[in-house]
This record gives C-alpha cells, structure tokens and sequence, in this order.
C-alpha cells in the first residue's frame, strides 16, 4: 500500500480506504471483529461466539487521535514523589469479603462480581451497602434490573438500615454518570454492567462492544474520582461473563460467586486481583437475613461426616492462602456392566482415573471390573494435586473395606512410580488439621521435617503408596 509522509503522520490515500460496511460480527467472548460470519472465532477459537452488530465509525474530533481524545495527556512522574497508596483501603465491614479483596475496598478500583442468577451478588452488594452506609460512607446503588420497591424489599428481608444509601434504577451510561457527577458518592454499585447501555454505541445491551464501552467509562471515573465502583455481572450457561476476556482486562478485580442451589453456602473467590492475591476466597452461608460469613470453613464442610464409615477421607487444601479441610469420599462396587464406570464430582476425572491405574499397578488393586465413584463432600470443588493421597486413600479405604481412622487427615501429591510428592505450604496445612482436633497426619517425607514437634500430634511422613497404606490401616 502506498503511504505518504505528512507532517510526521502516516496518510493513506482516499482511493485506498475501502467502503466502511454497515454491520460487523464481534466475538461475544474476547471482542474480535470480522467482516463475514464465522463459525469459530480466529482470535480466541470459541465455536458460535460471533454476533451481528451495527457499525459506527466514531467521528475524531480534527487533530485528535481517539486515544488523546479520551484521555489526558499525562507527563512524566519522579517515582520517589509518588505518595503510596497502602492506607486508602476501606473495610466493607463484611470480614469475608474484605479478606477476598486483598484486605479491603482500594480507593478508585473497579471490581466485577460475577455469578450465575440468583446466587446472591445483588444480596451482597446490598449488605456491602448496608454497612458502608453506617460508616458514614454516602453510596448510590444503580440498578438495572429491579425497581426501587424490590430493592427496598430485599433490603428490608436484609434489615438494611439505608444511611447514606441512594437507589437509581436507571439503565443508561450517560444518565448514571450525570446523576453521579450530582450525588458525588463515596462508592457507587452498578448491579448489572449487561443492563447498562452507552448511547454512543448501537448494538444492544450486553453484547461485548456495550458491556466493554461501559466498563470503560465506569473504569475511567473509578481513576478519576478515586470512587471505587462494584459491578454485579451474570454469567453465562458456559459459566463466563458475557465477553469475559475483555472485561476481565478492563476491570481490577475479578470475583465469581460459586455455590450451587442444593447447598446453602456460596463461595466467593477472586480470579484475578490487582490488589491482592488471586485465588483467594470467603465463604458464606445464605440464611433467610442475607449471606452470614462462616468464619471457620473447615468445621462446615466436616459437620455433616459420617462416623465409621468406610470410603471417607480428610484431606487438606489451599484456596489462596487459607487451608482447608475437605472430606473426600469413594464408593468401589462391582459393575454390572462390561467395564467398570469411573465416575467424579468436585476432582478431575482424568486424574481420578490416572490415579486409579497407579493404585492398580502399585498397590495390585484389581478395580477393572468395578465402578470407582469420587465424591468431594459439600459441593467443594478440589484442583490440586495435593489431594491425590486422599483420592487414593479413599478409593483403598473402599475397596478393601477398612476405615481410616477419623481423627487422621492425610495430604500428599502422588506420581505416577507410586511415590509421594512434596506439597506447598505443608505447615499451613498441617495446623488446621491439628486446629481442628486431628491427632494423626499422613503426609509426603519431604514434609516432615520438625511438624511433629511443632504441632504435638502424630505426624506420619511417606515416601510412596504402600508405606501411606500401611500407615491408614
Ligand atoms: P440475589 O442477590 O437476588 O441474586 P443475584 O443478584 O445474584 O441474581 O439472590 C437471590 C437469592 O437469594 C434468592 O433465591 C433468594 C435468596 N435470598 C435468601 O435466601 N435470603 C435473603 O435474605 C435474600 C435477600 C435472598
Ligand atoms: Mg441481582
């Protein structure tokens, strides 16, 4: 293409500039656009993703570029000079919360919570309120989604005291942020970004140039007013919000809601975090009077174990920084089928099935003509391999019909010669263990090392599968 130097800027000569069409496809998932249709998307590979939406070329104001046009011109800045940033966290005064956010709510962050309808983010955004508000903090929480009276409902099911609390049903960008230049609040709420529309741009409401345009302005006003903004976002049935990896880029903060309807209580984990660690959760219970934080995980997902039963496991895992003790469960029975089904809830089935051909050929369990069912009690889900040695100390406790002593939590990650593999964070986990009243631990050598003297329980290190046999039964 031939291009001239004019004035330090590069021009393309008219008769080169295509005709601009009028609709153009853009990917639901990542935001790659394309002319024509196309089944998968090059840029991200997701099948279905591509939606019609109109085109507008936005008119450049004359010698602006559409980057000085939205955003000031910024110069140089001695790092000595700037003032750091640590005390300007507000606590939401939901402890469960704030321990998600990396220790509270950061002045001028923008956060997305996402979760599947009805799990509770407009319950927790509205507790969040709640409780700013009596702290003197003036929020406005904008709605989309239901009217002033069906906030005021929940907020009486909640006992929302609503101090310093403003509601503005309302769905347009331009409308919120001129009613927030008025109101000037300390913390706005945004429930949710896929109702909000810019009329700057003309695809419908939730699609990915919208939901992306709008967390823009709302990422562009968090930075500038330093107001810290929440928005609530569904996710879709593949379990992502709507245009996920580029609202994921704009956004500080992610947190999912997790929790399923046949369980009361929700998981909130943060899958990105600018301000803190990732990976992270709180966990709560939902009561009739809101979310209730639960303060000691370990003992609600133990509650409900059954007392000697043969097939349950405690083992230990790590979600962020905090440990926790999980109860895995296996059930061995003789298939009535051709091969034996392996079938899993909360643990990866291929693992399952990986780890279950190493207890065959290392321990010669003989499991080809049974059905293998894992189970991970109370609807958690487990994706380290630390709980290997669990899985396997389930599936023997089964098969061979011996119970594992209950007050033995065991850890461990297991390879595939049968050996047992050191794991991160040994001691974390090894304490909520001895916390929680377990007297004996069965976890990897390489682990070993001064736990029992630190903890004054039975500490039990392994180097493969049969030495961790021998030790369960
Ligand atoms: P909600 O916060 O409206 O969900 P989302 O905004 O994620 O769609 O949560 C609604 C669910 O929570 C609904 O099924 C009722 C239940 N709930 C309670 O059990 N107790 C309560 O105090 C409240 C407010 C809701
Ligand atoms: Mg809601």
């Amino acid at each position: 293409m031939i291009k001239r130097r004019l004035n330090g800027v590069f021009h393309f000569p008219a008769s080169a500039m295509a005709k601009q069409p009028s609709t153009i496809y853009v990917c639901q998932n990542c935001g790659s656009q394309s002319r024509k249709w196309l089944g998968q998307c090059p840029d991200c590979q997701q099948w279905n993703t591509l939606v019609e939406e109109r085109f507008r070329a936005t008119a450049q104001p004359a010698g602006q570029t559409k980057f000085t046009a939205h955003y000031r011109q910024s110069s140089p800045i001695a790092y000595d000079s700037i003032e750091s940033q640590d005390d300007a966290r507000t606590e939401s005064g939901i402890d469960e919360l704030d321990r998600v956010l990396g220790g509270g709510i950061v002045a001028g962050s923008l956060v997305l919570i996402g979760g599947s309808p009805g799990i509770g983010k407009s319950t927790i955004v509205m507790q969040m309120a709640d409780r700013l508000g009596k702290n003197g903090t003036k929020v406005l929480y904008v709605s989309g989604e239901e009217s002033e009276r069906q906030i005021k409902m929940r907020g009486e099911r909640l006992g929302v005291a609503a101090e310093n609390l403003f509601l503005l049903p309302e769905t347009n960008l331009q409308a919120i942020l001129a009613e927030t230049e008025k109101l000037k609040p300390d913390f706005l709420i945004v429930d949710s970004i896929q109702t909000v529309f810019s009329d700057q741009i003309e695809s419908a409401p939730g699609s990915v140039s919208q939901v992306r345009e709008v967390a823009a302005q709302f990422m562009h006003f968090a930075k500038q007013t330093a107001t810290p903004v929440f928005l609530t976002g569904h996710v879709t049935k593949e379990g992502s919000i709507a245009g996920p990896k580029t609202l994921e880029h704009i956004v500080d903060t992610v947190l999912y809601f997790e929790g399923d309807r046949h369980h009361n209580h929700r998981i909130i984990r943060a899958t990105k975090n600018r301000f803190g660690a990732a990976n992270e959760i709180g966990i709560f219970e939902m009561t009739n009077s809101g979310l209730v934080p639960v303060g000691n995980p370990s003992e609600l997902f133990l509650q409900e174990r059954p007392e000697n039963a043969t097939g349950s496991v405690v083992t230990v895992c790590m979600e962020g920084t905090r440990p926790m003790l999980v109860e895995i469960q296996a059930l061995v029975s003789g298939t009535k089928y051709g091969s034996g089904r392996r079938m899993t809830q909360g643990f990866d089935q291929n693992r399952t099935s990986l780890l279950i051909a190493v207890a065959e050929k290392q321990l010669g369990f003989q499991l080809a003509g049974d059905d293998v069912f894992v189970n991970v009690a109370g609807g958690m889900e487990i994706d380290e391999p630390a709980a290997d040695l669990g899985v396997i100390a389930a599936i023997a406790s089964s098969f061979r019909n011996l119970q594992v002593p209950p007050e033995t939590a065991v850890f461990g990650e297991v390879g595939l010669t049968g050996e047992v593999r050191g794991v991160l964070q040994a001691q974390a986990r090894a304490r909520e263990a001895q916390t929680l009243g377990f007297k004996k631990l069965i976890l990897p050598e390489s682990n070993k090392k001064g736990l029992e003297k630190l903890l004054g329980i039975r500490v039990i290190g392994v180097k493969n599968l049969e030495q961790a046999m021998d030790a369960l039964f």
